[in-house]
């Protein structure tokens, strides 16, 4: 894991989820979609005001980068995760982000990375506006289970 603050200058343009959503109002999925779009269009304005940027990264080999998917990152991103479970135990926030991928290189060039070095997950960390969390909307658990075949 990496820490990024402003002290090492990232200055990283995230592209919101909005430009690239295609929904029609109609399906449930979509109103999460449209949440999403607000929500990261807002965070594109915040990011450079957001205390610490914390970059998952892992280093991979071209043919590793070429092979088994769930493998590689399934090595990285449950770390990931687990951080974000324990910044929320200690009354920090975070989201999941990925859309500055869009500019891997480049924040990679800024921060020294070497070439084999991957990141695979930006989280924005700070303490959140009070601890007034709800659970987020889901969809029917039967729409999306499937048993014993698809
Ligand atoms: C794989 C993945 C990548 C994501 N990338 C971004 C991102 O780059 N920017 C962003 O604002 N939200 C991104 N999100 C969505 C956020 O993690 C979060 O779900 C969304 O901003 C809604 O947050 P809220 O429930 O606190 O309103 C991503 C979610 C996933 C699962």
């Amino acid at each position: 894991m990496l820490g990024a603050g402003h002290d090492v200058g990232i200055g990283v343009h995230v592209v919101g989820f909005g430009e690239h959503a295609h929904h029609s109002p109609e399906r449930a999925e979509d109103a999460a979609a449209a949440r999403i779009a607000t929500s990261s269009d807002y965070l594109r304005e915040v990011l450079a005001e957001v205390p610490v940027l914390v970059i998952g990264a892992i280093s991979a080999t071209e043919a590793e980068l070429a092979g088994n998917q769930a493998g590689l990152w399934g090595s990285l991103l449950p770390a990931a995760w687990s951080l974000a479970l324990a910044l929320r135990a200690r009354g920090l926030g975070t989201t999941w982000t990925t859309l500055h991928l869009r500019y891997e290189r480049e924040v990679a060039d800024l921060l020294g990375l070497p070439a084999d070095v991957r990141q695979g997950v930006l989280l924005p960390v700070a303490y959140t506006k009070g601890t007034d969390f709800r659970p987020g909307p889901r969809v029917d658990l039967d729409s999306v289970r499937h048993v014993n075949g698809w």
